[in-house]
């Protein structure tokens, strides 16, 4: 058989590691996707993420369950330059520092007196807690879909809400929860530890 010239293999390396994402592995089954998500404080800033690639993770984000399904969670997307580098102004130091190379930002929010609410009252002590835990819910289902993508995300809580109203025209009648950075990791973070689980379930 005729040999394959090593600059031939070389480059079908190199193509194989790129589709392969870089240093991203192709994370295939549910709990790869779990054990690869983490929060991440380092990012490529030579790569950039389509408008259409954050659509589909909204999409996936839409699927997730909703109290009385009133899906109560809206995106705001910063995907332009200057929009961008104006949110990473108004989510602190550390945060704008640990998103530097990140090319998206989202906010998320959710609608008041949705979830959790029958005919304009609350129906049960939690109140809006049930629109803040519906935007959890969406939220969790984005960043592990952007996993599941390759991409990498941080949740960020540290956010100054009234600056990001106004910057992205975001209605009295919501609100404001995470911003969440959405890019490609530098390098690898750490997993913090996790409590032992007998130490927060009871069985009956
Ligand atoms: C609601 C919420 C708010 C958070 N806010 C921040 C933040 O402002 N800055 C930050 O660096 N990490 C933030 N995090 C990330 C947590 O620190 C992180 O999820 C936790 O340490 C576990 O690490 P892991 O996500 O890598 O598993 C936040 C996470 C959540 C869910």
């Amino acid at each position: 058989m005729k040999k394959i010239p090593v600059f031939v293999q070389i480059a079908f390396v190199a193509l194989l590691s790129v589709s392969c994402g870089g240093n991203q592995p192709t994370v295939q089954n549910f709990d790869d996707v779990v054990a690869m998500r983490r929060s991440v404080r380092d990012y490529d800033a030579s790569r950039s993420i389509t408008q259409e690639e954050v659509m589909d993770l909204i999409k996936t984000a839409q699927e997730a369950p909703s109290w009385a399904n009133q899906q109560p969670s809206k995106y705001y997307v910063a995907i332009s330059p200057e929009k961008v580098a104006a949110v990473k102004e108004l989510v602190g130091e550390g945060n704008k520092r640990n998103t530097a190379g990140a090319p998206v930002m989202i906010v998320s929010t959710y609608v008041k007196a949705r979830s959790g609410f029958f005919r304009g009252n609350p129906a049960n002590e939690i109140g809006d807690g049930w629109g803040a835990y519906d935007n959890g819910l969406s939220n969790a289902y984005l960043i592990l879909k952007a996993r599941e993508r390759g991409f990498d995300t941080l949740i960020m809580g540290m956010r100054n809400s009234d600056e990001l109203r106004k910057l992205l025209a975001i209605p009295d009648d919501e609100c404001i929860m995470a911003v969440i950075s959405l890019g490609y990791r530098a390098s690898d973070p750490n997993r913090p530890e996790r409590k032992a689980t007998n130490d927060i379930v009871k069985f009956f």
